[in-house]
């Protein structure tokens, strides 16, 4: 039987429309070949719903997202919002989506594909095989802290404010995600701070270990200092399996994490709530790579980190992990066919467009499900 699943879709600014194009295609087509049937409403977010509404998320936007089973995101942001208030920035958008829907983890896989491997700063034997996970908490920390703002001295000077705060339970919650995901990796979680400069750092490692010792003691649990990580993770990033770590430090990390796998246009993220009592988890799913500016509407954006997120969404929203598992791994063998859009192109390789992209993409989900 086929079931009918709310997906709310968010292009946004940038390469954002252009690659949620390509998924649009894989979405219908999943409509016709596959078992489940998606109910897709579209909206306005960022920049595009500035210009249209004076606003980054209107309240429809935001309703509708409460009101879906899941939303897929693409990007915000361009430099002709640069100069705008924080209130009205695109960034707002996500920030507020993030915020409103309680979306307290963020996963961020850093994964090499084979076929990729030449593709990294780094190399090849330091990133081969790459398959670690940032667990960024999302809703607290130094983003979301009071009390913040820009004030006026009485001398005249300005002083601007932010506060980095969390609670045991912000703490204990994200850390049990992070073991809880890792039980289905290789078991290991380190837990990233900075408990030698800062009191939310002493709490964050007290509270994990607290909740390593008494619910989950057989995953290994090891601490690291936020810089160090940083340079473990250039260094030698396969000792890692789950990174569990704050807003701040997990936004820093896991570009740098990004980076390792060569391409900011392969990496996927979900961003996931609480279950409530009726067993419905509020969830948001985005490419890592940002509105990017510089390549819009030149058919030339890699449309597999968006793509990639709608497979994060069959899995962890709908719970179909065979349809993630085939469009994995048709991108794997669209890769290891040698075509390459421009981010991730290498020598000896066929440079295709984003739409290229998507049609091959299509054409080897054809013959996987034939
Ligand atoms: C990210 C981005 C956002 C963040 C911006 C766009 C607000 O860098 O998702 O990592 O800082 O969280
Ligand atoms: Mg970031």
């Amino acid at each position: 039987m086929k079931s009918n699943k709310k997906m709310l879709v968010l292009p946004g600014d940038g390469i954002g429309p252009e690659v949620m194009v390509q998924v649009r295609r894989v979405i219908d087509w999943f409509d016709r070949r596959r078992a489940v049937k998606f109910d897709i409403q579209e909206g306005l977010v960022g920049g595009a719903s500035y210009d249209k509404y004076g606003s980054p998320l209107t309240d429809n936007t935001l309703a509708d997202a409460m009101a879906a089973d899941a939303v897929l995101f693409g990007a915000v942001g361009g430099p002709q919002y640069d100069t705008l208030p924080f209130d009205k920035r695109p960034e707002k958008a996500i920030l507020g989506l993030r915020k409103e829907l309680g979306l307290f983890a963020n996963l961020r896989p850093a994964l090499v594909f084979d076929a990729l491997v030449d593709a990294s700063s780094l190399k090849p034997d330091i990133v081969r095989g790459l398959d670690i996970l940032i667990l960024r908490e999302l809703t607290g920390g130094i983003y979301f802290g009071e009390p913040r703002g820009i004030e006026k001295l009485p001398d005249g000077q300005r002083r601007g404010v932010n506060t980095q705060v969390y609670t045991t339970h912000e703490i204990q919650r994200i850390a049990r995600v992070g073991f809880d995901l890792a039980k289905k990796r290789k078991n290991k979680v380190c837990s990233v701070e900075k408990a030698n400069v800062m009191e939310s750092g002493q709490l964050w490692r007290e509270e994990v270990t607290a909740v390593h010792k008494a619910e989950y003691p057989k995953v290994e649990l090891s601490h690291m200092y936020a810089d160090n990580c940083a340079m473990q993770l250039v260094r030698n990033p396969k000792q890692f399996d789950v990174i569990v770590t704050d807003n701040l430090f997990g936004d820093i990390l896991s570009d740098c994490a990004a980076m390792l796998t060569g391409s900011l246009g392969m990496l996927p993220s979900a961003s996931l709530g609480a279950v409530d009592k009726q067993g419905r988890q509020h969830a948001l799913y985005e490419p890592i790579h940002g509105s990017a500016p510089d390549i819009v509407g030149k058919n030339m954006a890699n449309p597999i980190a968006q793509l990639l997120s709608f497979a994060m969404l069959l899995r962890y929203s709908f719970d179909l992990e065979d349809d993630a598992k085939l469009i994995e791994s048709s991108v794997e063998k669209v890769l290891a066919g040698g075509m390459r859009t421009a981010d991730i192109m290498q020598p000896g390789a066929a440079r295709v467009s984003t739409v290229v992209m998507g049609d091959a993409i299509l054409r080897e989900l054809d013959k996987q499900a034939a």
